[in-house]
């Protein structure tokens, strides 16, 4: 039986919430991997707005169990704020959610160590992370000392270890800065294990779990958070997040292994954005990129910081694409892009006035690289109604049609708007390119440097 996995290709914020809740009636299993609540999907359905964080959209489908794997780093104090909103919006989740006992806990000093540690790690630029104390749960993830999973706040030594870790903490925080707050691990532990009894019903091995249910058949769709540029070993580090977000990351963060995913569909934005710091090659920090952070409304879900906007990366979107085995394409947002009279794509990178063909790997290099641009006739009609591919105006449909060509991956879905009916779906990707995972083509328009 088919798995499914959606994974983004830019620097997150993709949509890809979106194109998970279409994708979901076709699957038993929403399966969210890594990350934490530092992802932020909004679906709109039915002219209501969800916002969540760690639990997948399937949830507002009672025949659909979601799934919050041992890869992800899990806020238990989001995760029932979470809950409790869903609860009170008539979604019931009581039979449905299942959660990783092998899950990380996020505590409250992480986040502290996220605000201290978030400085200027290369060229004085920060991460600019989420400040949701991710990357330092996962450092004590593979530091192994300090962690506290899930599973742990069941057993009768949690308090012990609490101890433990709270000593350790105090001392290297107190190093680090004066005003770090005093835990106190009895406090922490009642807190804690009120949280563990509420989530008591949903906690299980998810590993476990998913391994029977592929194997007998159950289709699974996995839910990348972020995107591919943001994977800690392939991304553009150290601007990264500390998990695989990439489709590397798939089979780690679920324990389900790869020889089960049979379908990977890559989204992208029409555009490239990008949320904190590093570099971004196609960035336009000016009135074109204002147009599009104000018409895409550019903020971040889950910080509300207005994101760095820019044209579409095709060498970076390659990338990725190869990255994370995207069979398919999913190109979302498509309407922010009417009125422009001219759309720009960019198809290479120059470095000290050599073509590039690969994206590279120090962002010193992507810092310093020059994009070539290809420029585009733009369009003025409003896509927002549109429903069938052919009713796109053909520069859009030429514009769609570079980027397959440029990805040598077919797009089969564009996003026009946020609703779930403000998708146009492609059954015949008949106009795929021939897939070419060779050089970047010779762009066939003027190239520019912008
Ligand atoms: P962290 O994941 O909070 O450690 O943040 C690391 C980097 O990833 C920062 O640049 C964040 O802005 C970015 N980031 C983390 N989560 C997301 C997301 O869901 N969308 C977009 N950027 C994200």
């Amino acid at each position: 039986m088919p798995a499914t996995c959606v994974i983004g290709l830019q620097w997150g914020d993709e949509a890809k919430g979106k194109l998970v809740d279409i994708l979901t009636e076709q699957h038993d299993i929403v399966v969210r991997y890594q990350g934490g609540a530092n992802a932020g999907h909004t679906v709109v359905s039915g002219g209501q707005t969800w916002k969540l964080s760690l639990i997948p959209s399937g949830i507002l489908r009672p025949d659909v169990t979601c799934v919050v794997t041992g890869g992800v780093v899990l806020n238990p104090c989001s995760v029932l704020s979470e809950i409790d909103s869903l609860v009170s919006r008539g979604v019931r989740v009581e039979r449905n959610l299942l959660l990783s006992d092998r899950a990380h806990i996020v505590f409250p000093w992480h986040v502290a160590e996220d605000h201290l540690l978030d400085s200027s790690v290369s060229g004085g630029e920060a991460i600019g992370t989420t400040g949701r104390g991710i990357g330092p749960c996962y450092r004590d993830k593979v530091g192994r000392a300090l962690a506290i999973r899930l599973g742990d706040l069941y057993r009768s030594d949690f308090l012990e270890r609490l101890r433990h870790v709270i000593q350790n903490k105090q001392q290297s925080l107190s190093t680090t800065s004066t005003a770090v707050s005093q835990f106190d691990a009895d406090a922490i532990h009642r807190e804690y294990a009120d949280y563990a009894e509420r989530l008591r019903p949903h906690v299980t091995d998810t590993t476990a779990y998913l391994l029977d249910a592929v194997e007998s058949g159950k289709r699974l769709l996995f839910e990348g958070a972020q995107g591919s540029l943001l994977d800690i070993d392939h991304g553009t580090f150290p601007f990264v997040t500390s998990s695989n977000s990439s489709g590397v990351g798939v089979s780690s963060g679920s324990g389900v292994p790869g020889r089960w995913m049979n379908r990977v569909i890559g989204v992208l934005k029409a555009y490239s954005t990008r949320v904190g710091g590093g570099p971004m090659p196609t960035e336009q920090d000016n009135a074109k990129g204002e147009y599009l952070r104000q018409r895409g409304n550019e903020y971040g879900t889950v910080t509300r910081r207005p994101r760095r906007c820019g044209w579409f990366d095709a060498v970076a979107a390659r990338y990725t694409s190869r990255l994370s085995g995207v069979d398919e394409l999913s190109v979302m947002l498509l309407d922010v892009l009417s009125g422009l009279d001219q759309v720009l794509i960019c198809s290479a990178y120059e470095l000290e006035g050599r073509r590039l063909d690969h994206f590279p790997s120090h962002i010193d290099d992507l810092r310093a690289v020059v994009p070539v641009y290809e420029s585009w006739p733009g369009w003025n009609e409003d896509l927002s109604g549109v429903q069938h591919y052919q009713d796109l105006p053909q520069a859009a449909q030429n514009y769609l049609a570079r980027i397959e060509t440029l990805l040598g991956r077919p797009v089969s879905v564009v996003s026009v708007g946020p609703d779930r009916n403000q998708t146009i779906q492609r059954d015949n990707a008949a106009a795929s390119p021939s897939l070419s995972f060779n050089a970047l083509p010779t762009p066939q328009h003027h190239a520019t440097h912008v």
